[in-house]
């Protein structure tokens, strides 16, 4: 069932860290000598039977009912997802770096290399080892128009947070308006990118923003002892909700980020929640999205009886998932006033060497910039939502 395999040039152990795509499977024989293969092409049997998986697993739809329970109470899953999991389910990503550089420009990574290219973990995965959440209550309170802040005990969670989303954001009085930098990641869950990137990007200048519509996630992240309420805010937010407002003026964010994020989303409301995003890009502000990619191992997974619309399932957690082509992510960035930097698929097999199992992963990484100007020399309009 494998496919055929192009020649290889293995990325070293120790090396600089290598964008996706450096290891390539030239021997199938090979197949369960390292755990991961980049850029694998699939035959043309192993597509068609992708497609007759998906065709198959789609024919039973969830009821409608049910569907709008999962569609009302979204958030509600996703915090017993993370009441379970707390944040020891997805793994830190430090490969972010090498393939969104604008996180952290001008930074050296030298102490992101020593991590052989084999333990990097693209998707929402399980980690091996269960780390404990580590859970801070001191908190920090910085002047809304200054990077600089005082220490003092505060509440966490939604309470804190709701307050801020619902504010009239002024343009020089908002969490973070005296950076020079700004990040904004949307369903950070309880920031395994927010936290590298702290960690990693040292300009002065940077604040970054990150928000969740699962309040325990927020929670998660404002107490971690990582959390620096100086560089850092977090807050809960829906983006799908249109009567919240983002802490932070139009034209403000340097950077917005989404990872796994969009297919977590009822695909009809995606454009609108893309659109908005992208009015809070400066011009040359861009948007860096990695997510799932369309008969990724996931999506073929899925028993008849999740799919809720065509390639849009549930898990049995009641949290959804959408698989994506390159084009419908051209489409909606595109839509937004944005123009393509990268579209890419990553089409990576996954192997289990313990239990002998290979697995065929797809994912879609993009980058979609705002423009400087319009053709007519003025800076570009946003979209209407
Ligand atoms: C698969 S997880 C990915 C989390 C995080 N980006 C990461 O890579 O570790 C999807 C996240 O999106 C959040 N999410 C889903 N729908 C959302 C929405 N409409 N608004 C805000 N966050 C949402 C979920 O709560 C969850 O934390």
């Amino acid at each position: 069932m494998a496919g055929p395999y192009t020649e290889c040039a293995p990325a070293a152990v120790g090396q600089k860290r290598q964008q996706f795509g450096s290891r390539f499977l030239s021997d199938p024989a090979r197949v369960f000598h390292h755990n991961a293969w980049d850029n694998v092409e699939w035959s043309e049997e192993q597509a068609a039977a992708a497609e007759r998986k998906v065709r198959e697993n789609s024919t039973q739809r969830v009821c409608q009912e049910k569907q709008v329970d999962y569609e009302i109470n979204a958030h509600k899953y996703w915090n017993d997802f993370y009441k379970i999991h707390e944040n020891g389910f997805f793994k830190d990503r430090h490969w972010l770096f090498t393939e969104f550089p604008e996180l952290a420009p001008g930074q050296s990574q030298d102490h992101l290399e020593d991590l052989p290219s084999d333990k990097r973990s693209e998707a929402p995965e399980r980690r091996t080892s269960e780390d404990g959440p580590g859970l801070k209550i001191e908190q920090h309170k910085c002047s809304s128009n200054s990077l600089e802040c005082e220490t003092q005990t505060a509440p966490v969670g939604e309470n804190v947070t709701q307050k801020f989303s619902h504010l009239e954001i002024c343009a020089d009085e908002f969490p973070g308006s005296s950076a020079t930098y700004r990040i904004l990641e949307v369903g950070c869950g309880v920031g395994n990118t927010v936290f590298p990137i702290l960690q990693t990007n040292n300009d002065p200048g940077l604040f970054v923003y990150c928000c969740d519509f699962s309040s325990t996630a927020i929670e998660l992240v404002q107490t971690n002892s990582a959390y620096d309420p100086c560089r850092c805010f977090a807050f809960v937010h829906d983006l799908c909700d249109e009567d919240q407002s983002y802490p932070v003026p139009t034209s403000s964010l340097d950077i917005i980020i989404l990872i796994f994020v969009l297919s977590a989303v009822v695909p009809d409301k995606m454009q609108k929640a893309i659109n908005r995003l992208s009015r809070l890009l400066k011009p040359g502000g861009m948007m860096l999205l990695r997510d799932y990619g369309r008969h990724d191992m996931a999506q073929l997974r899925f028993k008849k009886g999740q799919c809720l619309s065509e390639n849009f399932y549930v898990r049995g957690d009641g949290t959804r998932v959408y698989f994506f082509t390159q084009d419908e992510l051209d489409t909606l960035f595109t839509t937004a006033g944005l123009e393509k930097v990268q579209n890419l698929v990553d089409r990576r097999l996954q192997v289990n060497r313990g239990k002998q199992l290979t697995m065929y992963r797809v994912w879609i990484q993009c980058k979609y910039r705002k423009p400087l100007l319009s053709s007519a020399g003025s800076v570009a309009p946003a979209p209407d939502a």
